[in-house]
């Protein structure tokens, strides 16, 4: 039997299942789960703590190349996919706050920060046993993966699921204002001049509309195997 890919990247539009799925498969080989997403959250959740103007580019791609962020598997059970930390302080669910998704886009388009930050990613990636998960694992960060795989859905479905997954965690949500949070990044990430969101030529597409999460992992189980 051929060995499964050693260096598996995915990439998507935000909330296409990209983590969710990346993870599952990270944990049935064995591999490092890297959700490369994390690190620009990092610098943003970093420059609104200190206060520094997101939209002064120079200065955000500065406070980038000073910083170590540290992604690790996950040290504690309670729904992280992996550590995220700065200094030493643990800010994996930090990263997650509405004002850093607010402003993650503005500070993923700056050239050097995806310079500074797609590095350090490539230099993990090429360690291999690894599912790296984001926008441009596939065309840019670690163009020689083995297997690459495209995870996208419409915007409809993809605000859909993340507006049920609101819900049954207890929360409140308004679907209609998720569709547009979720259209503006799409129109961001892939307008962007730097490493816009796009497959890779050799990237295998799968459209999961109308598919069960399972089948999905089941479907790139297959890829893996094949
Ligand atoms: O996947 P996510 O929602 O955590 O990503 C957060 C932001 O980072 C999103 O605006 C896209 C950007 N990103 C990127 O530009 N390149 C990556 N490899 C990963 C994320």
């Amino acid at each position: 039997m051929t060995p499964p890919p050693s260096i598996i990247a995915i990439d998507g539009p935000a909330a296409s299942g990209k983590s969710t799925i990346g993870k599952r498969l990270a944990d049935s080989l064995g591999y490092l789960f890297f959700d490369t997403g994390v690190m620009y959250r990092a610098v943003t959740w970093l420059a609104l703590q200190q206060r520094i103007n997101i939209h002064d580019e120079g200065a955000v791609t500065r406070l980038t190349e000073e910083t170590h962020i540290e992604v690790a598997p996950a040290s504690q059970s309670d729904g992280r996919a992996c550590d995220v930390h700065i200094e030493g302080r643990d800010i994996t669910w930090e990263v997650r706050a509405p004002q850093v998704e607010a402003q993650v886009s503005v500070v993923s388009a700056y050239a050097g920060v995806r310079s500074a930050l797609s590095q350090q990613q490539r230099r993990i990636g090429q360690r291999g046993k690894v599912v790296m998960v984001g926008r441009d694992i596939g065309t840019v960060v670690l163009p020689e993966a083995d297997l690459k795989i495209y995870l996208d859905a419409s915007a409809e479905e993809r605000s859909r699921r993340r507006y049920e997954e609101i819900l049954a965690r207890g929360g409140e949500a308004d679907y209609e204002e998720i569709l547009a949070k979720v259209r503006e990044r799409d129109r961001i990430d892939s307008t962007r001049a730097v490493a816009p969101l796009r497959p890779a030529e050799d990237a295998i597409l799968i459209h999961s509309d109308g598919m069960r999460a399972e089948d999905v992992f089941q479907q790139v189980l297959i890829l893996c195997n094949g």
